[in-house]
């Protein structure tokens, strides 16, 4: 939630950027982070030049167009998603402190903010929004002509220190034009490295474009950027050092690539992303082996439970991994909304693996799961598709999907590698536990190195599925049902349709419908099924072919999708959509694909922003 950038660059050197294109080229790609409103703010000539608009970045840049800031060379740059008040020019950051020459943005929610504003207005201080923000800025402002006597960073750690809640905050002072100063508990923030230039970004794309090496830091810590120098510190004033990492994807990895959206450009690179998940897995005698885990083998033979946490998306990729390693390694295993996890004292010791599952590592409810299971002596293993994100750096062992920048902010390819990655652990596990025969994991690694070819296929057999989101624009409600690993494809389906089309959506196991959805059901209700295959338990297939008939006789109209060759289904579907024949328990790494396009033709069809669908944000970095 919220993306932050900043930067500096020195006056002495030639090729260094004006603040104000690094600021706006940063806020352009991290916008995917939040997009209630946007702005900047600039120092030059001994002033805060500070620029907001509600809306889109597009709006804050039209108007700097309108009437430009004086060139600076230092700078901080916000995109929101509001939590206190309301997507207002008012309430967009940057905000104000120290009469003017102060401004402030941040990422996160401080929760004592009604306290401290009380105490500053006490103080003197007046507030012009209803964000939390303002009070961090004023605070600062106050620490800075008072005990920290001038010195931005010593205000910047007094104030820290007086806040609760999760928060990167980004300071720039009018009397300090040759740096940034940034904090951070709980909310992202890296350090990009340039010569003579530094950057600060909610995550690397906001400075991709100018850097490609970073520096990760930790929890509760301060970071002080000019054009020379990166000095990081300890909310207890320690000086600290941080990790420097290679970003290993490039700007153009991050750009559309000659699709209109990236959410289009994500769903074809499904293939891609499946086969980098696979990538590397095994050793010279074929044998999955998983050094990157970084996680003593022993200890995962010893595991007697796992508990999945995830949120969204990553979490439907989590109950079907639950069919997969339930049925492959014989080891109970709990998916639960990582937001509910810690609330409802789980049952946990240290023989408990604990399996995050995130794309941006940073989902706030994710982390504090983890760090709940952590603290309750289990084994915690992130599988994410972020490097260097704070999950996988807080968790014992991390698994990394390898599946490339998510832009978008519904999920799709990441869902597909999440999938292909908890497949590959819970092969990983049947083979340390000898579950599995190794030509029965050699025949399912097999099928999985088999399925980037056959997503490539639905992708280009793409057209009726786009015809019919056409057809279907204006239908008020879609029910999607499946049975079994069916059964989160149906509610991916319906995810996808209600955050990008707005149309009310309900994913339920098809084996529920008769103890009450079936109420739903009249003339016309359109009802995706996701129909197992008939090659697997024959009398699964059975059952969803029967609840079809069940909704059919009631007036839905079905819309199925279902393996190559699945007669039966044909004669009771409104439409079918075939999708090529695999392993049952790999079917979901298929049937998603024609439900997410389904659900993004439609929603261009209405004409909505599928890349950044109304009131939502990519990365969830609040609780
Ligand atoms: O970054 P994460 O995978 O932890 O994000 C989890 C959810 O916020 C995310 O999957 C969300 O549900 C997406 N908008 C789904 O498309």
């Amino acid at each position: 939630m919220c993306g932050i950038v900043g930067y500096v660059a020195s006056s002495q050197r030639a090729g260094q950027h004006q603040a104000m294109d690094v600021l706006l080229e940063g806020l352009r790609r991290l916008e995917y982070r939040g997009y209630d409103s946007a702005g900047v703010a600039t120092i030059a000539d001994g002033r805060v030049a500070a620029r907001k608009k509600a809306g889109k970045l597009a709006n804050l840049v039209a108007e700097i167009e309108a009437a430009p800031v004086v060139p600076a060379l230092v700078g901080i740059g916000h995109t929101r998603w509001a939590t206190h008040g309301g997507p207002t020019d008012v309430n967009a950051h940057p905000h104000l402190g120290d009469g003017g020459d102060l401004a402030v943005i941040h990422n996160g929610i401080i929760e004592n903010f009604s306290a401290l504003k009380a105490g500053l207005v006490r103080a003197g201080e007046s507030f012009d929004s209803e964000t939390d923000t303002e009070a961090a800025a004023k605070l600062i402002g106050q620490f800075y002509r008072g005990e920290a006597a001038g010195d931005l960073t010593e205000a910047m750690r007094l104030a820290v220190n007086e806040l609760q809640g999760a928060f990167t905050l980004l300071a720039v002072h009018a009397d300090q034009p040759d740096r940034v100063v940034a904090a951070r508990r709980n909310s992202p923030l890296v350090v990009g490295l340039g010569e003579g230039e530094n950057f600060l970004g909610s995550d690397v794309s906001g400075f991709i474009d100018f850097t490609r090496e970073a520096v990760e830091l930790e929890q509760d810590q301060i970071v002080t950027i000019t054009a020379d120098e990166v000095s990081i510190m300890g909310f207890d004033g320690v000086a600290a050092t941080g990790k420097r990492f290679h970003v290993d994807w490039d700007a153009a990895a991050a750009e559309k690539g000659g699709y209109e959206t990236f959410m289009e450009k994500e769903i074809h690179e499904q293939p891609k992303a499946v086969e980098d998940t696979l990538l590397g897995r095994t050793d010279a005698a074929g044998r999955l082996s998983l050094d990157e885990l970084r996680i003593d083998p022993a200890q995962l033979k010893g595991v007697s439970k796992i508990m999945v946490v995830a949120c969204g998306t990553a979490a439907y990729a989590g109950h079907v991994a639950k069919y997969a390693i339930e049925h492959w390694c014989r080891i109970p295993v709990e998916v639960e909304l990582a937001h509910e996890f810690r609330y409802r004292d789980p049952i946990i010791d240290s023989s408990t693996l604990v399996v995050s599952i995130s794309q941006s590592g940073e989902t706030m409810d994710t982390l504090m799961a983890v760090r709940y299971a952590k603290e309750q002596g289990a084994k915690t293993l992130a599988i994410c598709n972020t490097n260097g994100s704070t999950i996988p750096r807080e968790s014992d062992a991390v698994l990394y999907l390898h599946a490339g920048p998510e832009i978008a902010v519904a999920s799709t390819k990441a869902f597909l590698a999440m999938i292909t990655a908890s497949y590959v652990l819970g092969l990983y596990l049947a083979q340390l536990r000898g579950q599995m025969f190794s030509e029965q994991i050699a025949d399912v690694l097999a099928d999985l190195h088999q399925i980037p070819q056959k997503v490539q296929h639905i992708l280009d057999h793409a057209d009726a599925i786009k015809d019919l989101a056409r057809e279907m624009a204006q239908s008020p409600s879609v029910l999607f049902l499946g049975r079994h690993v069916g059964y989160p494809v149906a509610l991916e389906g319906a995810l996808k349709l209600k955050e990008l089309a707005y149309i009310h959506a309900e994913g339920f196991a098809a084996g529920e419908l008769k103890h009450g959805p079936i109420a739903l059901i009249e003339q016309g209700q359109p009802v995706f099924v996701v129909v197992p295959s008939p090659h697997g338990r024959h009398s699964l297939h059975a059952k969803v072919v029967s609840n079809i008939q069940e909704v059919r006789a009631r007036g839905a109209k079905t819309i199925t999708v279902a393996e190559a060759g699945d007669d039966a289904v044909s004669e009771f579907s409104e439409q079918v959509f075939f999708v090529p024949e695999t392993q049952p328990l790999l079917m979901p790494l298929l049937t998603t694909v024609p439900l997410q396009i389904f659900a993004c033709a439609l929603a261009s069809e209405k004409g909505y922003d599928v890349d950044q669908p109304r009131n939502l944000a990519k990365s969830v970095t609040v609780e």
